[in-house]
């Protein structure tokens, strides 16, 4: 049977965890390991990063009519992270930079730490674009969502050209993530160290890992980022395994197996790109959470946009509809004590990734084109204001 159609419960089975009702955090797992790569192959970082306009380029939003009760000020007084996910090319615009700060009081790295930005060549690391985000977080007093150290996309080409031995791929992969924890040791609230790692049938993705490691590549990957950095939380990061399907179950088993094995994983992400058409009922959103939370791990929602295409109805409605979502998704996130990350895939509709994506346009965000805030944002900042 290939690897890919077992389900992940059959994984975890298969590598002969014992069932134990209460459920360790410490890391018992031991697995080979490796030294980070040497300084002297990584670009140097760039001086202090200030946001400034390029000469002459006209701001594409104004942050002129937002209210002044804003989004951080509300998530700072529960004790929780909004953030937006963001590239530092995009903080070049003062006024991008102002509302991002201004609303945000997490900004999560959208590709500045993938593979293929981060670790262009086999001896060649850059770390110029996420240490110029880390840099603004730095200067604007945010935190730091790390993307992502195991991903099945985003890769530069010299990674599968070359022929392995499954040692020489688990001394690759152990490097990488040993080199760039290790760079961000100290910086980084929490890393996405799997992302996308389950198919929508429940059973484990045949990623380049699972092909040249097998299974073990994730509890792996999670006992490297804990050596590398003990300070940061470790995500499992997943889409459409938010509500109660058969992917959710699979990542339930798949975490409580992980967590039986003793590898350190602190959450689960839930990526929640949605459309504005069948999102998850809140019911259903709270007793995934909760059943997580139980399992004594944080919840967090990473990567959130509603989609709005292939809808006929007229803007007002698929705004207001669109708002409903954000705020479903955010009460069912207050009411789990372990829910206090609210990330949106983007800060304003100009920016989102959704059109490219989708070959589609597409308002998916916050805020509009021009940086203006949206149902949406209202519909959040409401129910952040009011418990
Ligand atoms: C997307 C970025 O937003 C795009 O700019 C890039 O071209 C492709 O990747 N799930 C993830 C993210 O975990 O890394 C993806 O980000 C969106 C889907």
């Amino acid at each position: 049977m290939p690897l890919q159609s077992i389900s992940s419960k059959k994984i975890i089975d298969s590598l002969s965890i014992i069932d134990t009702p209460s459920v360790p955090r410490a890391s018992k797992t031991n697995f080979p390991t490796c030294e980070p790569s040497p300084a002297s192959l990584i670009q140097p970082a760039p001086t202090v990063h200030t946001p400034t306009a390029p000469q002459g380029a006209e701001s594409s939003v104004s942050a002129s009519s937002i209210p002044t009760l804003t989004l951080r000020e509300l998530a700072d007084k529960r004790n929780i992270y909004i953030g937006a996910a963001g590239d530092a090319s995009q903080f070049a615009d003062p006024e991008y930079a102002k509302l991002l700060s201004r609303e945000f009081n997490m900004v999560a790295a959208e590709n500045a730490m993938k593979w293929q930005v981060l670790h262009p060549e086999p001896d060649r690391y850059d770390f110029s674009a996420g240490d110029a985000l880390v840099s603004f977080a730095k200067s604007q007093q945010m935190a730091v969502y790390g993307h992502v150290l195991v991903w099945d996309y985003g890769y530069p080409s010299w990674v599968s050209e070359e022929e392995r031995s499954r040692d020489a791929w688990i001394q690759l992969l152990c490097t990488h993530v040993k080199t760039v924890v290790s760079h961000y040791r100290g910086q980084i609230y929490a890393w996405h160290v799997v992302n996308e790692v389950v198919n929508n049938d429940g059973s484990l993705r045949n990623t380049l890992w699972m092909k040249t490691i097998g299974p073990e590549y994730i509890a792996m990957t999670f006992q490297w980022a804990r050596e590398a950095d003990p300070g940061a939380l470790l995500i499992l990061n997943d889409h459409f395994g938010e509500g109660l399907n058969v992917k959710s179950e699979a990542i339930y088993s798949l975490v409580k197996g992980l967590l039986q094995m003793g590898v350190p994983i602190d959450g689960v992400g839930m990526q929640m790109h949605l459309w504005l058409w069948g999102p998850p009922t809140s019911q259903e959103l709270e007793t995934n959470m909760q059943r997580l939370a139980d399992l004594d791990l944080d919840v967090h929602i990473t990567e959130m946009d509603v989609r709005t295409q292939l809808s006929s109805d007229s803007i007002e409605v698929k705004m207001a509809v669109q708002a409903d979502t954000y705020r479903q998704v955010l009460a069912a996130c207050l009411i789990t004590k372990r829910c206090k990350v609210f990330v949106t895939w983007g800060l304003t509709d100009r920016y989102s990734w959704i059109p490219a994506f989708t070959g589609k346009p597409d308002v998916p965000l916050l805020f509009d084109v021009n940086g203006q805030p949206k149902p949406a944002y209202y519909a959040i900042r409401d129910l952040l204001r009011y418990p």
